[in-house]
C-alpha cells in the first residue's frame, strides 16, 4: 500500500544525496514531489529520474537562503497540486574552517541556509497547510553535529543546534494546528557532503581506523542515503502520528559512545 498517494511533498536540496533518496522514496509511494534546489542541471536530472518513478514531480529552482525565493517555491507548489502536506528541510552546506579565521560573510551564509532557510520554509509551509486545513508534517534534516562539538565546524554545528531548537519550538507552536514537526540527526553518511576539500573523509585512514576498526561507530560503517530517507519518510507518515518534536539519530550508534 502506498503511504503518500496524492500528497504534495517539498524536499529542499532534493536533487542530490539524502534529499534525492528521500524524494525517490516519496515518489515511489505516490507523492507529488517538489524538488527545491539551487542547481538547474542537478535539478533537471533528478526530475527526469523522479518522473520515471511516479507521482507528478516538478523542480523549482530555489535558493532557500532568499526569503522571496522560498515564497515563490510555496506558490509554485500550491499552483501545481493545490495542496501542501509535507515539508522536508534538508538543504545544507558544509566546509571546514577554523573558528578564529572564519569570516562573517561565510558564517552568515551558513546560517542563512541551514537556519533561516528552514525557518522560512517551515513558516510558509505551515501557513499553507493551515489555510488548506491540512494536518501536515515537517521534517528537518539536522546532524549529530547539532549536539556534539567538532573541530573546524563551529558554523555548521551552531546552525544545526539552532535547527534542532527550531524543530522543538515549531513542534510546540504548530501542534494546535495538527502539524507535526520532527527531525533526523544523521552521523556519517556516504554523500557529496562527505567530500571535504576534495577528499572523501569516509575513505581516509583516520576514518577507517578510529570509526570503523576501533568501532567508534558501533556498527563500524558509514550509513547510506536510503537508511536516512526511510526514517524521514517514517516521520512524515501515519506510522508516526504520536511523535512530536523528536530528533532521531541515524548514526549507527555513533552518538551513544564517547
Ligand atoms: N552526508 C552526511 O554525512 C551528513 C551527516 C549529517 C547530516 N547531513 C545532512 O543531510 C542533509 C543532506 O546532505 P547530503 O549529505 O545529502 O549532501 P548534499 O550536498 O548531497 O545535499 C545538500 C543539498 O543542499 C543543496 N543546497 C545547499 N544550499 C542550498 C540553498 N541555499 N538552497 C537550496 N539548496 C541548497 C545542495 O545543492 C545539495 O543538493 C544536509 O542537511 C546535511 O547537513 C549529512
Amino acid at each position: 500500500m502506498h503511504r503518500f498517494t496524492g500528497l504534495t511533498v517539498i524536499v529542499t536540496g532534493g536533487a542530490t544525496g539524502i534529499g534525492f533518496a528521500t524524494a525517490k522514496l516519496f515518489a515511489a509511494e505516490g507523492a507529488n514531489v517538489v524538488i527545491a534546489s539551487r542547481g538547474e542541471e542537478n535539478g533537471m536530472r533528478a526530475l527526469s529520474e523522479l518522473k520515471s518513478i511516479g507521482g507528478n514531480p516538478i523542480f523549482v529552482q530555489t535558493d532557500i537562503s532568499d526569503e522571496a525565493a522560498v515564497q515563490n517555491l510555496m506558490n509554485r507548489a500550491l499552483e501545481h497540486t493545490g495542496r501542501l502536506d509535507v515539508m522536508i528541510n534538508n538543504a545544507a552546506m558544509f566546509y571546514e574552517s577554523d573558528f578564529l579565521t572564519e569570516t562573517t560573510e561565510r558564517w552568515k551564509a551558513v546560517f542563512d541556509t541551514i537556519v533561516n532557510g528552514a525557518y522560512w520554509c517551515s513558516k510558509y509551509a505551515a501557513e499553507a497547510m493551515i489555510q488548506k486545513g491540512i494536518s501536515g508534517a515537517i521534517v528537518n534534516v539536522s546532524s549529530i553535529n547539532g549536539y556534539r562539538a567538532l573541530n573546524q565546524s563551529s558554523h555548521y554545528n551552531a546552525a544545526k543546534g539552532a535547527l534542532d531548537q527550531l524543530t522543538r519550538c515549531t513542534a510546540l507552536e504548530l501542534s494546535p494546528h495538527g502539524i507535526r514537526v520532527n527531525g533526523v540527526a544523521p552521523g556519517f553518511i556516504d554523500t557529496e557532503l562527505s567530500v571535504v576539500g576534495g577528499v572523501n573523509e569516509l575513505e581516509t585512514d583516520w576514518f577507517k581506523q578510529f570509526y570503523v576498526e576501533q568501532r567508534k561507530i558501533p556498527q563500524a560503517r558509514a550509513g547510506t542515503v536510503n537508511e536516512v530517507a526511510s526514517v524521514i519518510t517514517f516521520l512524515a507518515s501515519e506510522a508516526s502520528t504520536y511523535i512530536q518534536g523528536a530528533i532521531i539519530p541515524v548514526d549507527g550508534g555513533l552518538s551513544i559512545t564517547f
